[in-house]
């Protein structure tokens, strides 16, 4: 049975060690979370398994880190500054605050039964709230020395273009991809991971020829569609395309297309956004606006950059002239992307004795670790002794992370390695090391392997483990 609601995921993430409510002890900050040890291998391998698609397997790509803290002038004229708003809405009545357009998903306080604006509770008129977290930077306090927290890691690309350009001599078309935190003040964070206020992005900036964006705006739609099944294991039923409508589109867009993933609880809702950005911030972040010639479908900012002090365009060899490329940007969460991976991955299936296991049936690429090594007995040393030799020369290959487990008894440590996704389980018992009762010596020096998804157990001579669960984790 996969998962109904997202509390059992939120419930496994905690009992296991995946994800904690952020500042915990001192009562949490809300919209803030802290992965645990098993989060943390969760998050890095999906985020490992992006960036290897996305900038190893291809080439056409080059990756960068930009800083957090942004320079005001970067996301007043990326349009962010006036933008960058949600319409924030109070009822007088109970002081609940919310997102105008998610008054649906709320709930009035005095009659949690209602939606503001159902209830007798009188509302505000909607007010803009920028989204954006200021903070302070240097020792003196004034209103011109404040950066801002970046709203998206997409902008450190755009005021790099010229200097991975200049850097690398690449030519049209290329992109620019990064992984990082972005920080939004969201008004009402909620839904675990899948609304915070500190979140993790992975996103591209990719550069074309303003004629060509259409067509690669649709290229990068079914690739990034396909990835998220072929990579991360999502079903492709719970996926689905939404086109937003003309009306709706950011600032900076002439079209999106989002992928949504049908989390429990949630339903259809945002897995990752793929915009065409058009040439709207590399000319908004130039100098000299006036002497760029842009494309005649430019979604140019209105307002004219006083500060910037290099002009972002890239010079056609063919035609001798500068232009502005034009952009399409696969933007996706990734807190989301562990979110979707772990809701995907749940599973409850009830044995034959009626026993009811909890799975985790993680892509193996993705789970935190890959093999458990089990001592069938604890106090025999001669086990114990090959178990941890088992383990320390899988972890030392580097390529998969291993653990050796004696807490409980056999069936217990199944369990648990089961809940947290681990593919395969080692058993070190007395055939391992020729004292098994009915003396089968054929058995010496094999260990029982079992499936996490099958729970079948196979027997393998120990120095074959490596290349069979190697060739599986891949
Ligand atoms: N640079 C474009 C951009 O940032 P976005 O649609 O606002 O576009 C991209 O964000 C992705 O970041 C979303 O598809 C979503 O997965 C993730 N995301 C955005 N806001 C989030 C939040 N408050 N909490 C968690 N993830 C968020």
């Amino acid at each position: 049975m996969p998962a109904e609601t997202l509390d059992q995921i939120v419930s496994l993430c905690k009992r296991r060690g995946f994800i904690f409510p952020g500042s915990d002890i001192y009562g949490g900050l809300q919209g803030t979370y802290d992965y645990g040890p098993l989060g943390v291998e969760l998050k890095n391998n999906l985020k490992r398994l992006w960036w290897k698609h996305n900038v190893y397997e291809r080439d056409d790509m080059e990756g960068i880190e930009t800083a957090l803290l942004t320079q005001k002038y970067v996301l007043r004229y990326s349009g962010h500054e006036r933008e960058f708003v949600d319409l924030m809405v109070d009822c007088k009545t109970c002081r609940l605050r919310f997102r105008e357009d998610k008054a649906q998903d709320a709930q009035c306080l005095k009659h949690p039964k209602k939606h503001p604006g159902e209830c007798e509770g009188q509302l505000t008129e909607p007010r803009a709230f920028n989204l954006m977290f200021r903070t302070q930077v240097g020792p003196i306090a004034d209103e011109e020395s404040f950066a801002y927290l970046r709203p998206e890691t997409a902008q450190g690309m755009f005021i790099n273009f010229k200097n991975v350009l200049d850097s690398t001599n690449r030519k049209l078309p290329f992109g620019i991809a990064q992984q990082g935190k972005s920080f939004r003040n969201e008004i009402t964070p909620r839904n675990f991971l899948f609304r915070v206020r500190e979140l993790e992005q992975m996103e591209i900036e990719y550069f074309v020829y303003p004629d060509d964006a259409p067509r690669v705006h649709d290229e990068w739609i079914t690739d990034h569609m396909e990835w998220w099944i072929n990579e991360v294991g999502l079903d492709r039923e719970k996926l689905q395309l939404f086109e937003h409508p003309q009306e709706k589109l950011s600032h900076y867009s002439a079209r999106t297309v989002d992928i949504l993933y049908k989390f429990p609880t949630l339903g259809f809702d945002e897995l990752e956004g793929i915009a065409n950005r058009t040439d709207w911030d590399l000319y908004s972040h130039s100098r000299d606006q006036d002497k760029i010639d842009a494309s005649p479908n430019t979604k140019k900012n209105a307002v004219q950059n006083e500060h910037s002090t290099e002009r972002l365009t890239y010079f056609d060899d063919e035609t001798r002239k500068h232009i502005v490329p034009f952009v399409v940007e696969p933007a996706a969460g990734v807190d989301r992307g562990v979110l979707a991976a772990l809701c995907e991955a749940y599973d409850e299936e009830t044995l034959e004795n009626g026993e009811v296991r909890t799975v985790l049936r993680l892509k193996p690429a993705l789970a935190p670790v890959k093999v458990a090594v089990l001592p069938l007995k604890k106090n025999a040393p001669e086990i114990v002794e090959v178990a941890k030799r088992i383990k320390n020369t899988l972890q030392s290959s580097g390529q998969m992370r291993a653990v050796y487990d004696d807490s409980a008894a056999i069936g217990k440590l199944y369990r648990r390695q089961d809940e947290i996704g681990t593919p395969f389980c080692i058993t070190v018992d007395f055939e391992t090391i020729g004292k098994s009762r009915d003396g089968d010596e054929s058995l010496q020096g094999t260990v029982t392997l079992r499936d996490r998804d099958t729970m079948q157990q196979i027997r393998l001579p120990i120095e074959e483990l490596f290349t069979y669960i190697s060739e599986r984790i891949r």
